[in-house]
């Protein structure tokens, strides 16, 4: 007999960013919700196309799977979002955590976005910690876990945890906090409250970049293998050790490949930016701003 509250997980693994994108289904009812899309993206064309979007959207149609809605776990700086696209062709409402707004001001001024203000309704749905929504039969839990971006969420659906990049796999760590708004302490803070879920929990990651000694990229773990094992984090760290070994590490990292053309989409759900008076759009890269 299956459990409601044991989701079904597909995980679609896009090799040029490393995302993984999630299927969550509620096997009671066959309701769905998809976690961060990627809209695909040719930095050297400046195209977009939509394999990613279309597999998984296939995937609904062969299993005869009702789309309920597109979960973002945050404003992502290294892919740009397919959840536009998606409502676009689905009808279905965008979810991501309320503090987007504050994601959507810093990069809404680097962009001189002025389609993107406080009144404009970018995403369908903005949560607060603590709140509860359905998939069907299955309900989903929402924690504020900021630190990666001060927006990033982690969705709790039935036993299974999505963390977006609040942690990688246990032999890959944890994800960089020197974006604007992102902060060590902060995510070492978020961490504690996923790994105070069940031991049992399923975690699935956003992203995975195959370390050194693995040859599978892999996105499933559990609440008790990151305790016990997360290269960053687990056996019990600190929060000072981890803040200076996060601090440090991020020192050593350059900007991710897609930040500028992401993250003017990723403000805007996705959306590309407006046309101009010729009908075409633009991605901006404003010189020296980061
Ligand atoms: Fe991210």
């Amino acid at each position: 007999m299956t459990h409601t509250h044991t989701p079904e997980v597909t995980g679609f693994f896009d090799t040029a960013t490393n995302t993984v994108s999630y299927l969550v289904v509620d096997p009671a009812t066959n309701s769905a919700a998809i976690i961060d899309p990627v809209l695909d993206y040719d930095q050297a064309a400046a195209r977009t196309s939509t394999a990613s979007i279309e597999r998984i959207l296939t995937h609904i149609r062969d299993h005869d799977l009702k789309l309920v809605r597109v979960l973002e776990t945050h404003a992502h700086a290294d892919h740009l979002t397919g959840a536009d696209e998606i409502r676009h062709r689905t009808g279905v409402p965008i979810g991501i955590g309320q503090h987007i707004t504050k994601v959507q001001k810093v990069f809404g001024n680097l962009f001189d976005a002025h389609d993107v203000t406080p009144d404009s309704v970018v995403f369908d749905e903005t949560y607060s910690d603590g709140d509860h929504f359905m998939i069907g039969a299955l309900e989903a839990r929402v924690i504020h876990t900021p630190g990666h971006t001060p927006a990033c969420v982690t969705y709790v659906i039935g036993d299974a945890a999505f963390v977006g990049d609040t942690l990688f796999m246990p032999d890959y760590g944890s994800a960089r906090c020197d974006f604007p708004g992102g902060d060590a302490r902060t995510l070492y803070q978020s961490i504690q409250r996923i790994l105070s879920l069940p031991d049992s929990t399923r975690v699935f990651v956003g992203h995975d970049y195959l370390p050194q000694g693995r040859t599978e990229f892999a996105w499933e773990t559990t609440v008790g293998a990151q305790k016990a094992s997360n290269i960053h984090v687990g056996g019990g760290r600190s929060e000072d050790d981890f803040v200076a070994m996060r601090e440090a590490r991020d020192a050593t990292l350059s900007a991710p490949k897609l930040i500028l053309p992401a993250l003017q989409v990723n403000i805007r759900a996705g959306a590309l930016p407006p046309a101009e008076e010729s009908g075409k759009r633009f991605i901006k890269l404003p010189l020296n701003q980061i």
